[in-house]
């Protein structure tokens, strides 16, 4: 029963049955009394119609062998049994006793005639049924009347009546419940199994979506859900196949970025190796042992800056980056990074110029983080422009926000790097770089709901941050 395709089934059953039933117990009863009502409308018609001459005949006192004749005459019109019974008054009330019966074969006491006594008592031509020994039989009474010998009011001297079996009825209605029986069974048969390869299929179709969904779930990317069909199941499967192709591209780049990390984190301490093997050499001299200390620091310092890089790239990426947003004055916080790089200008050969309004600008951020997005910035604009490379730094309001740029006026990125260079670990160039500035950067200004952008021509290359004020 957990299976839909049961259950489907199971029930198309059930409300085909219910329906089956209300007909078979509902329908056939009104038809089988529509039907025995016709006769019986029929048979008192018939009475009405064929009783003249009877009447005729008892009124004027013919033999009874003629009487009985126009009996048999009335049987043979009506096509039905006619019986003509005598009325009694005793002290027992009105009774009524056999005359004649058209039917000479059969027992001709098997019926009572309740409906002649109705005759008789209220004058009019009445109607019922009786169960007999072969069977229930309807019966159509009609009241004869005469005049009493002493004059007066004319009574009923005898009822005849018209019967006729009702087992033609009783066929019919057999014939059709029957039918409805078959009918009903063969479409209980239908439905249920039309029911359940409908529903099989699409459970078929569910257990397959379900072995794509465990085998991706286990890792194997390659596994695809079904897009064909229009359906309900065919949306899902559409939508679970982006799903997945979105989770596979996500896998690959986590791979990607494992694997590069590994990579970046893996040359300096190679190098760093080679470097202290080296050193363990006795009859080093001074001056060399201290070159090789001073690359030593040089790549341990790298190996530092790209290890804070990579766990700040991925307190990021997860959300774990504590942010501190405040009211911040961008244009102090810019002099301030600025004077940070006055020894690196001075290496570089270049001049920074900071473009400021007089008035404070105001952006909501964590200004420690801008800071950080600012020295990114500065740092790209000198190590990858050739050196005496002027950079500006300017600070503005614009359409309701601060725009913080760093403008440097080197060769720019090329026109097919552009789209990539937020991406961690693209590097372009040759310089000692590990490729994370820009992603941080990227990141870091989509947590203080701001915008990093960057353009470039040839000569001219700005990175423009946008923050909410
Ligand atoms: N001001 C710039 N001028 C030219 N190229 C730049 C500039 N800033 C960034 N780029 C390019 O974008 C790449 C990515 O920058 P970044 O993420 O900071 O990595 P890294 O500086 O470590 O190479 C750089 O390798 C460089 O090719
Ligand atoms: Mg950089």
């Amino acid at each position: 029963m957990r299976s839909i395709t049961n259950r489907l089934a199971l029930l198309f059953s059930a409300i085909l049955l219910a329906a089956i039933a209300g007909v078979y117990f509902g329908v056939t009863p009104t038809l089988e009394s529509a039907l025995r009502d016709q006769k019986l409308n029929s048979l008192a018609l018939d009475a009405r119609r064929y009783s003249g001459p009877i009447q005729a005949s008892i009124g004027s006192n013919d033999d009874v062998r003629v009487v009985n004749r126009l009996v048999r005459h009335a049987a043979d019109a009506a096509a039905a049994r006619v019986t003509l019974l005598g009325v009694t008054r005793g002290s027992y009330g009105l009774q009524t006793y056999l005359k004649y019966d058209s039917t000479a074969e059969v027992d001709i006491r098997d019926l009572a005639f309740a409906v002649a006594a109705d005759a008789a008592r209220t004058g009019r031509t009445a109607q019922g049924t009786e169960a007999g020994t072969s069977g229930r039989v309807a019966e159509a009474a009609r009241p004869l009347f005469y005049v009493p010998r002493g004059g007066g009011r004319k009574v009923v001297g005898s009822v005849v009546v018209y019967s006729q079996p009702l087992q033609d009825v009783e066929a019919n209605v057999r014939v059709i419940r029957r039918r409805i029986l078959i009918a009903g069974g063969i479409a209980l048969l239908l439905s249920a199994l039309a029911a359940w390869f409908t529903a099989r299929q699409f459970s078929r179709r569910v257990l397959r979506m379900q072995r794509v969904a465990q085998r991706v779930a286990a890792g194997d990317f390659s596994a695809r859900f079904e897009r064909g069909s229009l359906d309900e199941l065919g949306r899902l499967g559409r939508a679970l196949d982006d799903m997945q192709r979105q989770l596979s591209e996500l896998e690959d780049a986590r791979k990607r970025f494992i694997a590069t990390a590994s990579h970046e984190l893996r040359t300096p301490i190679f190098s760093l190796g080679g470097f202290l093997e080296l050193l363990q050499d006795e009859e080093l001299d001074d001056e060399t042992r201290e070159r090789f200390l001073g690359q030593l620091r040089e790549q341990v310092d790298r190996l530092g800056k790209l290890a804070t890089d990579l766990l700040d790239l991925s307190r990021l990426e997860a959300g774990s980056l504590d942010l501190r947003p405040e009211e911040t004055d961008i244009g102090e916080l810019a002099r301030d990074v600025a004077a940070e790089f006055i020894p690196a200008l001075a290496a570089h050969d270049s001049h920074l110029e900071l473009r400021l309004a007089t008035q404070p600008v105001e952006a909501v951020c964590d200004p420690e983080r801008v800071a950080q997005i600012m020295r990114i910035l500065i740092d790209n604009a000198l190590s990858h422009t050739p050196t005496g490379t002027d950079v500006v730094l300017a600070a503005v309001h614009r359409d309701g926000r601060v725009r913080l740029s760093v403008t440097d006026y080197g060769s720019g990125i090329k026109r097919t790097a552009l789209p990539r260079i937020f991406e961690p670990f693209y590097t372009s160039d040759d310089a000692q770089g590990s490729g994370l500035g820009l992603a941080i950067a990227h990141e870091l200004a989509e947590r203080m709901s701001g915008e990093l952008s960057a353009e470039s021509v040839p000569g001219r290359t700005t990175f423009a941050l946008e923050l909410p004020t």
